[in-house]
């Protein structure tokens, strides 16, 4: 019966916790989320980075400081070699920092590398199930599939992340799913239906997450009905 087999999944996952990392180099963004204690780590990419306007160093050393999970930094290099080196030098800047590849024969080629050297790595612009087999394969401890970008070109991106979640509990796969270019509220719900390890989302996204009417409308009236009583509380005397 296929409509159960989410939630069966989602009791086979590995990681028992969601974790909800917050997709963005913005340091103020990522402070004001962090102050909730909802954010399990911090994705970034070359096109955030560069939209933060900073140095990539600084920026993710502040970022590593501030969050102690998962913080994702991404290479530029188009060999596997390039990779590791630039991975190394990622790595060097805090014991926190992930090293995230592209899923091409390369970037699989420098995950291996890297995670036989002890060095997670995150491989990223993954679009199809095979391709997330491979990176579980090359010792990936997260892989990225891009839920948004999928949807944006008329595919379930969702499909996406079911299938790899059936592959990766079929053998027991540790590599995390790690949903990302989630763009909404919803992305993050379904994510969490599946029982993808990680979603990765833009603080926007995040917030969102707050949002009922029942709840303003709820404590709009319990302040009004307080207010009625003329009691002050949290004050003695
Ligand atoms: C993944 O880690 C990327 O940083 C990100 O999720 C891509 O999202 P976008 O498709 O909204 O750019």
């Amino acid at each position: 019966d296929s409509h159960c087999l989410p939630f069966r999944l989602t009791i086979l996952s590995p990681n028992p916790n969601m974790d909800i990392f917050a997709d963005t180099a913005d340091i103020e963004e990522i402070r004001k989320l962090n102050e909730l204690g909802i954010i399990d780590g911090v994705t970034t990419n070359p096109s955030l980075i560069a939209k933060s306007g900073r140095e990539i160093r600084e920026v993710l050393a502040e970022i590593c400081e501030l969050v102690p999970g998962p913080i994702s930094g991404e290479t530029v290099s188009s060999d596997a070699e390039g990779m590791v080196r630039e991975g190394r030098w990622l790595r060097e800047i805090a014991n926190n920092m992930v090293v995230k590849v592209p899923l091409t024969p390369e970037g699989i080629k420098a995950c291996y590398q890297l995670s036989d050297e002890g060095h997670p790595v995150n491989v990223t612009l993954c679009f199809s199930a095979n391709q997330a087999l491979l990176a579980a394969k090359s010792g990936a401890t997260f892989i990225s599939p891009f839920v948004g970008r999928l949807d944006d070109i008329s595919s379930e991106g969702m499909q996406l992340i079911q299938e790899i979640r059936m592959i990766y509990d079929n053998y027991d796969f540790s590599t995390e799913i790690l949903t990302a270019s989630a763009r909404g509220p919803m992305h993050i719900l379904e994510a969490a239906k599946i029982g993808s390890d990680v979603v990765t989302a833009p603080p926007k996204a995040i917030w969102q997450m707050f949002n009922h009417p029942l709840t303003d409308k709820g404590l709009k009236a319990f302040l009004d009905d307080w207010e009625k009583t003329g009691q002050k509380l949290g004050q003695s005397g």
